[in-house]
């Protein structure tokens, strides 16, 4: 239900794929396991840079499997906590960059907007669908729109359940950059080898001070990037771009 491809100028991008066509991607439990497990292998291989997500030109993902969760009681979902590793995608370190056709909805937006950077094809559909079955996010839908997008944005999508279209997420924020399906995943392939030139230390390091803008007061996330930008001159990294500079040529990074 994944594949994991190499990709990228230098083969150093992971193209990860939702593939399971048969219905339009739906999170299943097995389907998230695999993705839980190909994530946590990128992450730990140092010849990955940068990870792209993807699914089909129809649909990313359409949601949770709702037929898998029609079937769940409190306690599937509590005591014995049914949606472990959905959220492994949201721990990786390295830069992860979804790039979105089609439907993305529930649990697929929500798998979206765990990513750093959000590329969308233009028939890509947002939306939080939740509360016509019943329920609501639990993937961070309630949590992240509103860090993301307006107050208002992210209260009118997740109480109506209304769809977001490509250019309105785009307009809204979510979205960084729209490209005809066809171009999407080569688009954001080429982001990933711009990202994938620079030191992987580093673009860890910016990963990391940049979501702490989320999780802390402007002073605390103020004096974490003022840490993290000391902490680059103690690396080889740091010294080996500044002296490639001064010498006009190409940095050697060795992620030291
Ligand atoms: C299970 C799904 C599914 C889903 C689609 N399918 N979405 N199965 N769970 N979320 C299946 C359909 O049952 C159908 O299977 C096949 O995929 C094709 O879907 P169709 O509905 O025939 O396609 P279409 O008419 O093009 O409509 C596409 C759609 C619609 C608009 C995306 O499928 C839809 O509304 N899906 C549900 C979207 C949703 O509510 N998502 C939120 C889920 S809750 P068959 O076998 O009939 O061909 C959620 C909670 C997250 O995500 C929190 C987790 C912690």
């Amino acid at each position: 239900m994944i594949t994991l491809s190499r990709t990228g100028a230098a083969e150093n991008v992971a193209l990860i794929t939702l593939n399971r066509p048969s219905a339009l991607n739906a999170l299943c439990r097995e389907l998230m396991l695999e993705l839980s497990e190909n994530l946590l292998k990128v992450e730990k291989d140092q010849s990955y840079h940068v990870i792209v997500l993807t699914g089909s030109e129809k649909a990313f993902a359409a949601g949770a499997d709702i037929k898998e969760m029609a079937k769940l009681e409190f306690a599937d979902v509590f005591e014995n906590d049914y949606f472990t590793n959905w959220d492994t995608l949201s721990h990786i370190t390295k830069p992860v960059i979804a790039a979105v056709n089609g439907f993305a909805l529930g649990g697929g937006t929500e798998l979206a907007l765990m990513c750093d950077i959000v590329y969308a094809g233009e028939n890509a559909i947002f939306g939080q669908p939740e509360i016509t079955i019943g329920t609501i996010p639990g993937l961070g839908g309630t949590q992240r729109w509103p860090r993301y997008v307006s107050k208002s944005v992210a209260m009118e999508i997740c109480l109506s359940g209304d769809r977001l279209g490509a250019q309105e997420a785009k307009e809204d924020g979510l979205v960084s950059k729209v490209f005809p399906v066809q171009q999407l995943v080569g688009e954001a392939v080429l982001l990933a080898d711009r990202i994938a030139k620079n030191s992987p230390l580093i673009v860890k390091t910016v990963k990391r001070s940049l979501n702490s803008a989320y999780q802390t007061s402007l002073n605390q996330g103020l004096e974490m990037e003022k840490q993290l930008f000391q902490s680059t001159f103690a690396t080889n990294d740091r010294r080996e771009g500044m002296s490639a500079f001064a010498e006009k040529r190409a940095p050697k990074w060795t992620s030291s």
